[in-house]
């Protein structure tokens, strides 16, 4: 991961050295953290171990640096969010979704349904629940399935491996996703869902229910870092035009309500899920994965919260530094 660290190195031994060693501190220095709780309105998330903590970051030249449970699988929730917004602005075109799908903060938690009902049009952004549903009934194909095919391919392209259904998470939730469905409807009344409300609800949990690892999340964020190319697999998963204008979102939206303290404390785009799962994204240098199941009142990772203003810190990844000129 090139830093802005105080030599300037980039990619040589001893920037890996940093890189490598920082990811093991952010580990050990958080691990023990006990605040938060495991998520438990999807019954499934409820038995995660509370003490897993996995670490990954991956740099633009496909450098990666793992501490902890990195390789521990659990399912991918809000995070995939952004993703699936990168590959319908890559479909539709950015003015089309934006215009669809709305791209300011609400300011609410994020599977709020009065969020639908401030806004004048019914849109809200697609990092929210109601939003990511919006943007999943986007998604290219006629029936559920061809969608369902669109966005379960375009994710594993992101994580550069072939991703899983995690049918546990998948059962659980759609046997308590009515509020999901209930926005769903609501959408369907302001007409700002693009397909049947209902299957696109579904649709949508299938994607949260997607099996992923920390370092899995590494690799999607560090393809948001550079322009769009997996630096994994080599692979251009969406135009590089498309990069910023889902960071952009992330920054604003990312973390629902808690965004602006996020930014306070790493200037840098990220994003959260239910499942504990986090992404920082630093453009042109890497990706920051982690996963800790234990939430704080917004839903974010608290230790993921942690590992990521540390690791931005100490890299020097924050978008807003300066320093005086000359
Ligand atoms: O729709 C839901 O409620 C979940 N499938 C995802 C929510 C989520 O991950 C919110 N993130 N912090």
């Amino acid at each position: 991961m090139s830093t802005n660290s105080p030599s300037g190195s980039t990619g040589s031994s001893t920037a890996a050295d940093r890189a490598r060693a920082l990811t093991v501190e952010a580990h050990e220095r958080f691990k023990s953290v006990s605040d938060g709780k495991v998520a438990d309105y999807i019954p499934a998330l409820a038995a995660t171990p509370a003490e897993l903590f996995g670490v990954c970051m991956i740099g633009t030249s496909g450098d990666t640096y793992a501490a902890g449970d990195s390789d521990y699988e659990f399912s991918i929730q809000s995070v995939s969010k952004p993703f699936v917004f990168a590959l319908v602005c890559q479909a539709v075109g950015e003015d089309e979704a934006r215009e669809k799908l709305g791209v300011n903060s609400t300011g609410l938690p994020f599977n709020s349904v009065i969020a639908i009902e401030r806004t004048k049009d019914g849109t809200t952004n697609p990092m929210v629940n109601a939003g990511a549903i919006a943007a999943a009934s986007l998604a290219p194909g006629a029936t559920a399935e061809a969608k369902w095919r669109f966005i379960h391919e375009g994710l594993s392209r992101f994580a550069g491996r072939r991703l899983t259904l995690n049918h546990a998470v998948y059962q659980s939730e759609t046997a308590t996703n009515q509020r999901n469905q209930g926005a769903a409807k609501l959408l369907q009344g302001y007409d700002r869902i693009y397909f049947d409300p209902i299957q696109a609800t579904d649709v949508y949990t299938r994607q949260c229910a997607l099996n992923v690892t920390a370092k899995d999340l590494a690799a999607m964020a560090a393809t948001l870092a550079n322009g769009g190319v997996n630096p994994l697999t080599g692979e251009s998963v969406i135009d590089a035009v498309h990069c910023q204008h889902v960071l952009a979102v992330m920054v604003t939206a990312g973390l629902y309500e808690q965004s602006g303290d996020w930014l306070y404390e790493t200037g840098l785009p990220g994003k959260s899920g239910v499942s504990g799962g986090m992404v920082a994204v630093a453009p042109m240098k890497g990706g920051l994965g982690t996963f800790a199941p234990l939430l704080d009142d917004s839903g974010n990772s608290v230790k993921g919260r942690l590992a990521a203003r540390f690791l931005s810190e100490q890299l020097g990844l924050n978008l807003f530094a300066s320093n005086p000129a000359g």
